[in-house]
């Protein structure tokens, strides 16, 4: 074959695999172009903490109060789960961020700086401008109809819940931002390779884990959540966790429990509902 008609032969090949990618593209979701609830979950993490440190954005009174009157898991679980939601994720909006941030009245320059300060956190976390872009067109088009709002403190529908007792979703989302920082530096969780492996695969988040964890144990003790991930016996199953890491994980939430100061009966609840997924978390015959 001529050089040439080779050359058209393999550009014509490029095209045509570029067309059945972008093809396969515009099929798939923004939730999952945005590689669903692990990088939007780190890319609001990274959003959280770079906002609240930002000296321009901390001027503003509004948005300072904010920062100062909400612990950070809280506040990175909500706009998770507000974004995961506008990207047609299966979270539901809990919290109305857009509202929240329409109460911040932030000015024309310091909404522009907002934004930069959006990207680079969602870059961060490995999001490609162009879904990050549709993501912010439909934000705004959320807080262009949004009235302002300031944070309240949360109601409980059913006072006698253990997710009431418990304080509801901020002092859950401590508690696991807590569990689950310890829990990855832990050395019995790291020295299974298969832990670690799945840890740094770059699929799975630190951020996305904790969002994951907060769901499900807010929507067990009674909150009003769904959890949208996996089931344990799925997420777990090429783990091969044994009973020596479910002894360690099991000290270090009873450790965070009492740093948290909850109390005895609060606490055996908590750990009737993790005990229940002992036998589909740790390997039979793991030691
Ligand atoms: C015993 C020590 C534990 C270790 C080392 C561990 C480790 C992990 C790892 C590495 C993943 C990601 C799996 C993947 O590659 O997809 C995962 C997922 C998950 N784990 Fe654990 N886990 C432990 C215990 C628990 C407990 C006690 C709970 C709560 C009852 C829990 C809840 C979850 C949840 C909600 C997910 C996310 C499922 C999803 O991706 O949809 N884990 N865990």
């Amino acid at each position: 074959m001529k050089r040439t008609n080779m050359t058209a032969m393999v550009t014509l090949t490029i095209s045509a695999m570029a067309a059945i990618g972008s093809a396969q593209d515009m099929k798939m979701s923004l939730y999952e172009r945005l590689g669903g609830i692990y990088k939007i979950a780190q890319g609001a993490s990274n959003c959280v903490e770079m906002e609240s440190a930002d000296m321009m954005l901390l001027k503003n009174n509004n948005f300072k109060l904010a920062v100062s009157g909400a612990p950070q898991p809280l506040v990175k679980f909500g706009l998770t789960a507000y974004l995961a939601h506008i990207a047609g994720g299966p979270q539901t909006a809990f919290f109305d961020v857009a509202a929240y941030d329409q109460g911040f009245m932030l000015s024309r320059k310091d909404r522009d700086h907002a934004w930069d300060i959006r990207w680079m956190a969602f870059q961060k976390a490995g999001v490609s401008k162009k879904d990050f872009m549709e993501l912010k067109a439909k934000y705004n088009a959320m807080f262009m109809k949004a009235k302002p709002m300031m944070a309240e403190k949360e109601k409980f529908m059913d006072q006698t819940s253990l997710y009431a007792r418990l304080g509801g979703i901020a002092p859950i989302s401590m508690v696991v931002d807590d569990f689950v920082n310890m829990l990855a530096t832990d050395k019995t969780q790291l020295e299974n390779p298969h832990v670690v492996k799945s840890l740094t695969s770059g699929k799975i988040t630190g951020a996305g884990l904790k969002y994951l964890v907060t769901e499900q144990l807010a929507m067990a003790a009674g909150g009003p959540f769904k959890y949208t991930g996996k089931s344990m016996k799925d997420s777990h199953k090429d783990l091969a966790i044994t009973e020596k890491q479910w002894g360690s994980a099991a000290g270090i939430l009873k450790s965070v429990l009492d740093k948290y100061m909850v109390p005895a009966k609060e606490q055996g609840e908590i750990f009737t509902v993790i005990t229940s997924t002992h036998g589909d978390i740790v390997k039979s015959g793991g030691n």
